[in-house]
């Protein structure tokens, strides 16, 4: 397993709060240190928008076959590895492609158009569950259930199994902290061992009773005569939950925060005209992103971003920072959900690597958000809030761990 970049000894941050609102930070770096060296990590540190696409997209120079990095998610058990040899995402093309096209099976427009429904329903439900309460916690309810659930419907896990399949998940994806990595690590082997054993005799079963799921679709993938073992199957599935969870529960909070403590005007906008709502979806997406960063090996020594690197070199690229480079976005660090450009944000990456669940992010959004206002008429903060006391590290970066709304029903 890659040894693990400590971002605390790069960033500095003095609180989590700090860290949920990096604007300063970025600011910083933006104007006077676009690109800079961190000597206690070893890795250069890149900013500014032009130089952070240059550095996700063009694997000429910046490999993702890494030996260290600033991402921690699996375990390092043999279950817990995302990648076999053959099918390893973490690669640069032309081998990637292989790799990538056999994933993309399960993402294609044909399958998002099957889900949406699906989806729907999903949501309804959640809101349903919301019963009359004045008070809901958005991150309990709505949140941190949403896109867990999701993934388990568009997996085909029986809707019984969801409680087992959270536990793991959430343990698979604990944040290391330092002083008590050998307890953490041995969550989440056991973790990845119970995953692995529950989803294997669940795809085998599939092959003979396929469906309209993910795990059926990657069962039929085929890219030049090859397809997928059952372990391969097991092993993707375990990335994309690492990539798809976590990542749109925070979308879906932050958004909700945005509406409640950046600009109080919003929700109410979006309401009386929804036509506004996929650009406010892009919108969360620059303002605030928990991953904010990605990082790249340096393939062979060169000069292309103005300094010299080294190969072996860590490179990473703050995204969340290039969403505030003014050279891109005209007055960066106001939310403005009307922002003509703001799909140019780099939070779903850019190259060979983009997210290949951007669509099913934004869907799950547009659905989530849509149905919410469509029950709740007015939401407002609940007095007391104290957003220090409501963060928790994640694998990535800061994450709520509740946010009370108090809500207004139609
Ligand atoms: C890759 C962000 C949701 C599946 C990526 C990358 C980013 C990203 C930045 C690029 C990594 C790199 O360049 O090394 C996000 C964000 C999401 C989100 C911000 C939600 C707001 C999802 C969902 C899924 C997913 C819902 C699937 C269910 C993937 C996969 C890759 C990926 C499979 C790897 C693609 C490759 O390496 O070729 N994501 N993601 N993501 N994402 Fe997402």
């Amino acid at each position: 397993q890659e040894e693990i970049i400590s971002l605390a000894e790069i960033t500095q941050f003095r609180s989590a709060a700090e860290e949920f609102n990096p604007f300063d930070w970025y600011r910083h770096h933006l104007e006077h240190e676009p690109i800079s060296y961190n000597e206690a990590t070893n890795s250069w540190n890149v900013f500014r928008y032009e130089d952070v696409k240059r550095v996700l997209s063009d694997y000429e120079y910046f490999t993702s076959v890494r030996t260290r990095t600033t991402i921690s998610v699996g375990a390092d058990n043999e279950e817990g590895h995302h990648n076999s040899g053959r099918v390893n995402l973490n690669s640069d093309p032309p081998d990637h492609r292989k790799s990538r096209s056999l994933l993309s099976a399960a993402f294609t427009p044909r399958s998002l158009k099957l889900w949406e429904p699906r989806i729907h329903e999903v949501v309804s439900q959640l809101i349903e569950e919301m019963g009359d309460e004045p008070v809901i916690d958005i991150v309990k309810s709505f949140s941190g259930a949403l896109p867990m659930i999701v993934i388990a419907e568009l997996l085909g896990v029986p809707p019984e199994d969801r409680f087992l399949f959270k536990e793991w998940v959430d343990h698979l994806f604990l944040p290391l902290p330092m002083d008590h990595i050998e307890d953490i690590q041995e969550l989440k082997r056991q973790a990845a061992k119970n995953y692995y054993n529950y989803l294997l005799p669940h795809v085998i079963l599939k092959r003979t009773n396929l469906a309209d799921d993910i795990i059926s679709d990657l069962i039929q993938a085929e890219v030049n005569g090859e397809r997928l073992t059952d372990d391969e199957i097991v092993r993707m599935t375990m990335f994309i939950l690492g990539a798809g969870i976590e990542t749109t529960s925070h979308l879906l909070a932050s958004t909700f925060y945005s509406f409640l403590y950046d600009n109080d005007q919003i929700y109410t906008e979006i309401q009386s005209n929804r036509e506004l709502l996929p650009g406010a979806v892009e919108e969360m997406l620059r303002y605030r992103f928990h991953i904010a960063k990605m990082d790249r090996t340096v393939k062979q020594d060169n000069n292309v971003l103005g300094v010299e690197l080294k190969k072996g070199d860590v490179v990473v690229a703050w995204m969340s920072a290039a969403n505030m480079d003014q050279e891109m976005f005209e007055d960066p660090f106001t939310l403005n959900i009307r922002r003509a450009n703001n799909k140019k944000h780099l939070t779903f990456g850019n190259g060979p690597h983009f997210c290949l669940g951007a669509p099913l992010a934004r869907l799950e959004a547009n659905i989530g958000l849509g149905l919410f206002m469509d029950h709740f008429e007015r939401i407002e903060p609940v007095h007391g809030f104290n957003l220090e006391a409501n963060l928790t590290p994640s694998a990535a970066g800061q994450t709520l761990t509740s946010l009370p709304v108090r809500v207004y029903r139609r």
